[in-house]
């Protein structure tokens, strides 16, 4: 195995386009938290389960491993604004925004195209991140028609319809996806 070159890594895993999400909790009365994540992703239907991985320098760290519960917020195209925000390490992430408090007590990002809330199920040590997986207990798509915010090679993009094409109806690999 040849020696991996971090920088090459990392431009070779920006060829994966992703989704951006805020992850959000509020791990005790007076305190909220929040950071942006590309790292979502869903992992079973049944049990329902999604899993973020957290860097083990976040600021946050100890609060997202204390905290039960916390919701993932699928940003839409016009919050790239929003990702920026929970992506700096700043005193308050939240000034200016009124988060609604979800069914699970975790504050929701208004204006994000889903919100997924989850009760912390496991944590995972990933090198030099945690991996988090969350059991989803409820769910809303509030603006389903809305586009979603796209990350590629550092930057946001926004999806392009000119090439729209179906999967297979019968295509057995996606699994009930
Ligand atoms: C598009 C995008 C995706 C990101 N994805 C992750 C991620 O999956 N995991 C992570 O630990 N940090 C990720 N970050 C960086 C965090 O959002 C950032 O370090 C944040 O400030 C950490 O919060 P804290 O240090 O205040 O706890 C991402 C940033 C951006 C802009």
């Amino acid at each position: 195995m040849s020696e991996i070159d971090p920088n090459a890594l990392r431009r070779a895993l920006g060829d994966f386009a992703t989704g951006v999400c805020v992850v959000t909790a509020a791990p005790d009365a007076d305190e909220r938290i929040g950071m942006t994540v590309n790292s979502f992703s869903s992992v079973s239907l049944d049990p329902p389960l999604v899993l973020f991985c957290v860097a083990n320098t976040a600021n946050a760290l100890a609060a997202w491993k204390r905290t039960t519960h916390y919701a993932i917020n699928v940003l839409a195209e016009n919050q790239s604004a929003i990702s920026n925000r929970f992506a700096r390490a700043q005193a308050d992430k939240w000034e200016g925004l009124a988060p609604e408090p979800g069914v699970t007590g975790a504050p929701l990002i208004p204006g994000a195209i889903a919100h997924f809330e989850c009760a912390a199920e496991h944590q995972y040590p990933g090198g030099d991140h945690t991996i988090f997986v969350g059991r989803v207990v409820a769910f809303d798509r509030p603006r389903p028609n809305a586009e979603p915010l796209v990350f590629h090679q550092g930057r946001y993009r926004e999806l392009t319809h000119q090439h729209d094409i179906a999967v297979p109806a019968d295509a057995l690999w996606l699994l009930g996806w």
